[in-house]
């Protein structure tokens, strides 16, 4: 289960974060009756997901796995991030180099980058291909740019027919650009549904579909998803969403630290801070306030931002992702030499060494002025991420509501669109 622990941030505040508040943010939230309550289907989906559709994803992933080489996944924000997070989490791309068996997933309908998108269709050629394009609104410009491109290649490869049986759409179930395209190629689709915004929309066919094409296991993401969700619509001080929402707020109201980092203990973790990054920043950064998401890979980036964190301007806090048993346990070996000075640690495993790197930057961090949240999930399993991504939800649902703003639109998002649209010419 999630735990949390707060201890090193309480010591900077005069008085107890406002679990009151906290409390009524997450009745709100449970009740449907605050704003943007149209979008609260993630809350309960852990516990009452369509199993017929469940099973339709897992069918189409199982085709996916036996016929393609490379299954390239289209979209952006919520229509991406929490697929690829997950993959990385749980280490797809290194036990595919290992093991084989498994498709490559590539990513693509995120940027606007020429290079990128060539680079990626040559990759292709000669390989046996799957696309997977996802947009709720099926509007969006950037995959709507980069489906078009890669129905071109398809459709040559493979001519129109054999194209549309590895073209798989997932999107609105009845309108926007890509559900009518879809219907008049006869490309199969899953849905979105209406009440689960992109950046809540990874335990749907969004995320479920990219993950279980990797070969991960996307019933032990639900079994944790649901385990957490079990705790975290509890109105109590034992859910640690709330003491999560409740201590980031006063952080951020009592202290005036405007910036949240996630540090992260791995580069598989670098996809689930990057999801956490926008589930956040495009809940909270309304009315001109919300803290602005940030994050670090550790230990790496102590020797790059550690500076900073220390030493430079006092106005962020950091939240510790952490995990309670490694995977696996490699060891330190003894040499006969030590020319590299280093059998003071032999027989220890490098996940106790982390511990203590760990442990040694929080206390000087803390020492430096920065309140830091500790988050711990079991290991870096696929249950503990269902786990983990259904705790920042509802953490960010919570926090949304004590902070008086909308957690489930993002206004902001259609400023530069407005921009770059009348610069195109449209
Ligand atoms: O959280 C959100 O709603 C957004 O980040 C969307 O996921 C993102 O803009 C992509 O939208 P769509 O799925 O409609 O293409």
């Amino acid at each position: 289960m999630i735990k949390i622990n707060c201890e090193h941030a309480l010591g900077f505040l005069n008085r107890e974060p406002d679990f009151n508040s906290a409390k009524g943010a997450l009745d709100t939230l449970l009740t449907g009756s605050g704003v943007g309550s149209d979008f609260l289907g993630w809350v309960d989906l852990p516990f009452n997901y369509d199993k017929d559709e469940f099973n339709a994803i897992k069918a189409c992933a199982k085709e996916i796995r036996e016929n393609a080489d490379i299954l390239v996944v289209v979209g952006v924000g919520g229509s991406y991030l929490g697929a690829r997070a997950a993959i990385e989490f749980l280490r797809q791309p290194q036990l595919r180099e290992l093991k084989g068996g498994y498709p490559r997933i590539a990513f693509t309908g995120n940027g606007l980058n020429s290079e990128e998108m060539h680079l990626l269709i040559e990759l292709l050629r000669g390989k046996s291909v799957y696309v997977n394009v996802i947009s709720k609104s099926g509007t969006t410009f950037e995959p709507a740019i980069a489906f078009r491109l890669l129905r071109n290649y398809m459709e040559e490869t493979y001519g129109k027919e054999e194209a549309a049986r590895r073209i798989i759409c997932t999107t609105d179930k009845e309108k926007g650009t890509l559900k009518n395209l879809a219907d008049v190629e006869g490309y199969r689709t899953f849905v979105v549904p209406d009440d689960i915004g992109g950046r809540y929309s990874v335990l749907t066919p969004v995320g479920l579909l990219p993950i279980a094409a990797s070969g991960m296991d996307i019933d032990a993401i639900m079994q944790g998803a649901k385990d957490c969700a079990e705790i975290c619509k509890k109105n109590s001080l034992d859910n640690p969403a709330l003491i999560y929402a409740a201590t980031r707020q006063a952080i951020y109201n009592d202290l005036d630290k405007k910036i949240e980092i996630l540090s992260c203990p791995a580069e598989t973790t670098r996809f689930l801070s990057e999801w956490w990054k926008q589930l956040f920043a495009e809940s909270e950064g309304k009315d001109g306030r919300g803290i602005l998401p940030a994050s670090c890979i550790y230990t790496k980036d102590l020797h790059s931002l550690g500076q900073y964190i220390q030493d430079g301007e006092r106005i962020m806090f950091e939240t510790w992702l952490l995990f309670e048993n490694p995977l696996t346990n490699l060891v330190v070996p003894a040499t006969d030499d030590n020319a590299d000075g280093l059998n003071y640690i032999a027989g220890k495993s490098l996940f106790d060494i982390y511990d203590c790197a760990k442990k040694g930057a929080l206390e000087a961090h803390v020492t430096g002025g920065v309140p830091c949240i500790e988050i711990s999930a079991k290991d870096q399993s696929a249950h503990s991420l269902g786990e983990l991504f259904y705790f920042f939800e509802m953490a960010c649902g919570i926090s949304g509501y004590m902070q008086g703003i909308n957690p489930f639109d993002q206004p902001g998002v259609e400023e530069y669109k407005k921009n770059m649209f009348r610069l195109l010419g449209k």
